[in-house]
Order: C-alpha cells, then structure tokens, then sequence
C-alpha cells in the first residue's frame, strides 16, 4: 500500500499540549503511509492543521490560516489540505462550507483513520466518537531518536463540564487508557531516547484506568521503567488530587517538584457559577495538604478573568488568592464566550472592566514569576539538557522546576542530565555552571 515517492507532510498545531502529542502520533501514523514531514507549507503535498477551539481568537486563527493558503491551493489544486482538533470536532462540515479548500476534517478521536481519508478510501469529514482506542490503532516509526523530553496522553475527554469550557463537547467523555499500554508506550519512548516523560491528559489526575489503583499508584508504575529520569504531568483539577497522588509527590524521586493546578478564580461565587464545584478555602487547604508533602513544589495556574457577574469584590477575592499561594508561573485569560457552553447566554462583563482586571492579575502573576526564578540563583538543580545553545560549547535545559537553563558544558549531549548551579537570572531563563 506504500507509495514509493516520498509525499511531504507539513503540519501546524494551534492549543495545548495534547494537540502537540496528537500531531506526533498523526505524522507516525502518515509516515507509515509514505509521508515525510517539511516545515514549509510551500514544499507539502498535504497540510494538517491541528486546531484549538478553547477560546475565539485561538479558534479564528484556523481562518486566517486557511485564508493564507488559497494562493497555494489556487496553484496547486492537488495539494491535500486537512483540518484536525477541536475547531474540526465543534464545527465539522461547516469549515468546508465556510473554505471550501480544505478536502478533510477529522475530530480528536478519529485520527486514526486520517490516513485512509488521506487516501481518499473514507468520508471527508469524521467527527465521530468511536469506541475503539485511537491510540492502538496509530502506528508508531520503530526506533526513531526521540528528543529527550516527550509527551505521552494517558487520558482523553473531560466529563467536569465547567460552564465556560469547550473541551467535554469537542474532546468527549474522558476515558483513561490501561497502564499496560502506557507503560509499554514509556518504555518504548525511554528505548528512543526518551528520558523525561509528561503524561497528557485533560484531566490527568482523574486518570481511572484498568492495571492501577489510580493515577497515584500509575506514576508508581511508570518510575519503575528503567531509564526513566523525570515524571510531569499536566493538566489537573483540585477535586482530583487524591491522597496517593499527593504522597508521590512525597514519595518518587522522579516526580518533578513542580504542579499546574488551575482554580480559575479564588471567588466562591463565580467558582460555583463556573461549576468547578470546590470552594476557595477547600483549594487553599488542598494547596497545605500538597506543600506539607513536598514543601519544594512549584505551584501553577490558570484564572479566567471577567467571567460572567464578576465584580470588583469577586475579581478581588481572586488577586488576594493569588497573593496567599505564590505561583510560580501561571496563565490568565480573558473569558471568551463559547458557542454550546452554559455560560455563553449569560451577561459578559464590561470588555474594558475585564481587560482591566486581566491586567492586574497578570502584572500580579509576573511578580511571583520573577521571585520565583530569581529565589533559583544560588540553588543546585538537576538540568536536562534538550539541546545546544547559542553560544558555543552552550546547553540549554529544563531544571525540576521546568525553567530554562543555559550552562557552558562543551561536552555534553541533549539528554543528560546533570546537577547546575544556578548563577543568574533572566527576564525568560536561568544561566548556570556543572556543579
Ligand atoms: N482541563 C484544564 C483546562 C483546559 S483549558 C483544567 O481544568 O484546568 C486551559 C485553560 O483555558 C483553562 O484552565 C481556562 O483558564 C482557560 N479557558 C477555558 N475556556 C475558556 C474560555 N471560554 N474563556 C477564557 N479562558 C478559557
Ligand atoms: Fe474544561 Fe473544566 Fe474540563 Fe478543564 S475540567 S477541560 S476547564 S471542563
Ligand atoms: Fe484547545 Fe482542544 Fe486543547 S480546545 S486547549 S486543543 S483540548
């Protein structure tokens, strides 16, 4: 079935990164089928573009983009165009209507058979939810090198269906896949190169699969791979963090002190208007529970600001959580209403009230970002080295705390890991020397 000339395959991805993840298993799954990736549109035969319905302005990027395409597709009509993710998932065959340029559209559960619809054997558009597991139906390339640090999903979907979220109708139910898979895909990255894996999932720590207690008792598991050096995971809602998971944290060394932690608003009003069903005070008491544990972690967060009927007292309620905790990074947005969500029909916040207030949150979060690295200098850490620097004889890596690190260390390679002293601070990284 393999065609003998090489077909090239360029590939955009928009959102999180379980979107990143999907459009590595998509490429396996297209190489498989006689398909090299490029990194210029120009050069490809087929352009995939893994797409992001989280908020309006991620979810219109797909149109500009597809709008920049037409003189290509004008001059080459065979060129292949597909959209993927969750702007294909939320509107299917309305993006062809809208571009009828595009020749495919295939939702996050489907991927699998992208590459019969590359081929032309299947619909133009499968937006189903089907029941078999994508991810045993994605072929994986033996034995290719593998950057030290890979993502590996372990579960798919959201069921929380907070009031303002996309991601329960574009991703579907969440489903958790069986240890044994996860661990023999663990074992196969770390065989490749891998040395650090981040487990994937929207709601990671929810994770109820077959073959472990819970997602804990999996992070167990997945240390005991040999050649494993470092454990993430992300995302995480605060009513999951169950007590096993918080003593790992305690207990495996290579869990990495380091936990993204979204409460959105440290508002009970507007918590229980966003449905996130936990209380202000319960994810402060979660936050003791979890630093009592492992009193070095790194904490992090998203905060949505001007959901509908906040106020000033509400948006303040929310500085002063965000003053209480210290994060060491976090992520805030604008609310953007969502087409389907509960929230969408509500009254929206005054735009320049919200721009104002995501402002002050933000000029707050950089402040803790800026303590937190500079409280680094001076400290020894574990670096693991992702690739060279611009300067010669330089390495770049990520220290336990997912900062950027610059260290002269001419001889060695991406993949080790090594122990740094941190000597300096910048806006956006660390510098350190070999300890
Ligand atoms: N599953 C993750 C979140 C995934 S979306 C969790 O529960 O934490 C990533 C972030 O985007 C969310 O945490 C939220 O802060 C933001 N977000 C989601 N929908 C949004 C919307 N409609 N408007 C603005 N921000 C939104
Ligand atoms: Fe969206 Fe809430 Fe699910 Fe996170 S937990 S993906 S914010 S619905
Ligand atoms: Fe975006 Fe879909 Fe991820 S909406 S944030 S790409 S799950």
């Amino acid at each position: 079935m393999t065609d003998q000339t090489p077909k090239r395959l360029f590939i955009k991805t928009y959102g999180c990164q379980m979107n990143v993840y999907d459009s590595q298993r998509m490429a396996e799954a297209l190489e498989a089928d006689g398909y090299v990736q490029t990194d210029r549109a120009e050069d490809a035969d087929m352009v995939l573009l893994n797409t992001c319905h989280i908020r309006e302005k991620a979810a219109e990027k797909l149109y500009s983009d597809l709008g920049r395409l037409k003189p290509l597709k004008g001059a080459r009509p065979d060129l292949r165009i597909g959209v993927a993710g969750c702007v294909a998932q939320a509107e299917g065959a309305e993006i062809i209507r809208r571009m009828p340029l595009v020749d495919l559209v295939v939702g996050p559960q489907a991927y699998h058979r992208l590459p019969a619809m590359a081929r032309g054997d299947g619909p133009a558009v499968d937006t189903d939810f089907p029941a078999e597991d994508k991810f045993d139906h994605l072929p994986q390339r033996a034995a290719t090198r593998r950057a030290p640090a890979a993502f590996l999903t372990v579960q798919e979907g959201c069921d929380k269906f907070c009031a303002f979220c996309v991601v329960p109708y574009t991703r579907g139910a969440e489903v958790s896949r069986p240890a044994a898979r996860i661990l023999s895909e663990a074992r196969d990255l770390v065989a490749r190169g891998v040395r650090e894996i981040t487990l994937l999932g929207q709601n990671v720590n929810g994770w109820h699969g077959a073959g472990a207690t819970g997602f804990g008792d999996l992070i167990r598991q997945i240390a005991a791979v040999p050649g494993l050096d470092r454990i993430r995971y992300t995302t995480s809602h605060p009513n999951d963090m169950a007590d096993d998971l918080i003593e790992a944290h305690r207990d495996v060394p290579q869990l990495m002190p380091y936990l993204h932690l979204p409460v959105q608003s440290g508002s009970d009003r507007i918590l229980k208007a966003m449905n996130r069903r936990h209380t202000r005070d319960d994810y402060l008491r979660l936050i003791d529970r979890i630093r009592a544990a492992r009193p070095d972690i790194m904490l992090t967060s998203d905060f949505i600001a001007g959901f509908p009927g906040e106020t000033d007292a509400d948006h303040a309620d929310t500085l002063r959580l965000i003053a209480e905790v210290g994060f060491g990074t976090a992520f805030s947005f604008k609310y953007s209403p969502r087409p389907g969500t509960p929230a969408a029909d509500r009254p929206t916040v005054n735009d320049s009230v919200a721009d104002a207030r995501l402002h002050e949150m933000q000029a707050l979060l950089s402040r803790q970002q800026k303590a937190a690295q500079d409280a680094m200098v001076g400290r020894r850490l574990g670096v693991l080295f992702e690739k060279p620097g611009r300067m010669p004889g330089q390495m770049v890596g990520k220290s336990d705390y997912l900062h950027s690190v610059f260290v002269h260390a001419p001889d060695a390679q991406p993949g080790d890991l090594v122990t740094v002293r941190i000597k300096a601070s910048a806006p956006n990284s660390l510098e350190g020397e070999l300890a």
